[in-house]
C-alpha cells in the first residue's frame, strides 16, 4: 500500500496485455482500484480475479477505445 496512492480509482486501457497488464498489477498493490478496459474481456476477467485474489478492486468493462459510446460506459463505470 501508499498512502499517496491508496483510494484512488484509475482506469486503464489496454489492460489485457503488455504494459496495461503491468501496470494494473503495479496500481493494485499499491492500493489502488483499478478500471479495466479492452476487447479482449477474458483476459481482463482473469486478471481482474488475480487482483481480487491479492486483496485489490478491480472491475472491467468490455471497451473497445475507437467507439466513444464503450469508452464513455468506461469513464461512468469508474466514476
Ligand atoms: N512494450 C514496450 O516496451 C513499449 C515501448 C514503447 C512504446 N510501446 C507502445 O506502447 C503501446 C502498448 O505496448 P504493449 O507492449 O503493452 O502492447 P500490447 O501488449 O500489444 O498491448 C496492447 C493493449 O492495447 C489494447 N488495445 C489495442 N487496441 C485496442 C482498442 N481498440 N480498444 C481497447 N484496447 C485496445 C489491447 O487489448 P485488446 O486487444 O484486448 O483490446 C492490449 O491490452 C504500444 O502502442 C507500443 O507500441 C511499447
Amino acid at each position: 500500500m501508499n498512502k499517496h496512492m491508496e483510494g484512488k480509482v484509475i482506469v486503464i486501457t489496454g489492460a489485457s496485455s503488455g504494459m496495461g497488464e503491468a501496470a494494473a498489477k503495479h496500481l493494485s498493490q499499491l492500493g489502488v482500484a483499478v478500471v479495466l478496459g479492452t476487447r479482449r474481456t477474458d483476459r481482463i476477467e482473469k486478471l481482474a480475479n488475480e487482483i481480487q485474489e491479492s486483496g485489490g478492486k478491480a472491475l472491467t468493462i468490455a471497451t473497445d477505445v475507437t467507439q466513444r459510446d464503450q469508452v464513455k460506459k468506461l469513464v461512468d463505470s469508474a466514476c
